[in-house]
């Protein structure tokens, strides 16, 4: 399922060095739902399957249904390793295949088959705003919960 874009809070360094949190804009170019992630609207919405937002600095980046239900506390950047073609998920395989040659990914985002040489980024996946269930994304700059190693993305 492709998802449409949508918009998530995320940390942005100011011109000073501080860092606070604005809203990740898309180009007025957008479709009609341009609007901030809710939780419950997404999990609704995302039928069970990952869904696109727009994260960090803009990027594209894949939010993923929880096992039993909400979502899960991290995402994954949907651009490619091998040479950063969006990988859309299959739903009928299960896993994100990319269209440009062919690499795949598993549901966490672990690299299957190249070219791709890494798996997908990672970013922690924060539920802010009690009321609203609002979406953040934050960097993720610890080690690679799936395969130990430090993060190649930082
Ligand atoms: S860009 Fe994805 S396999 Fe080449």
């Amino acid at each position: 399922m492709w998802t449409c874009l949508r918009h998530v809070d995320a940390p942005v360094e100011t011109r000073t060095g501080r860092r606070q949190n604005q809203k990740q804009c898309w180009p007025r170019t957008s479709d009609k739902n341009f609007k901030t992630v809710s939780v419950n609207a997404w999990v609704e919405e995302s039928e069970g399957e990952p869904g696109l937002v727009l994260g960090l600095r803009g990027e594209p980046y894949w939010l993923l249904p929880g096992k039993s239900g909400g979502i899960r506390n991290f995402a994954l950047r949907a651009e490619c390793t091998h040479l950063g073609c969006i990988a859309p998920w299959n739903e009928v395989q299960q896993k994100f295949v990319c269209p440009c040659h062919g690499s795949q990914y598993d549901p966490d985002g672990t690299v299957l088959r190249g070219p791709a040489p890494h798996s997908l980024a990672l970013a922690h996946v924060e539920v802010v705003d009690k009321g609203n269930a609002r979406v953040r994304l934050s960097a993720w700059t610890e080690e690679d919960f799936r395969d130990g190693a430090a993060p190649w993305w930082s």
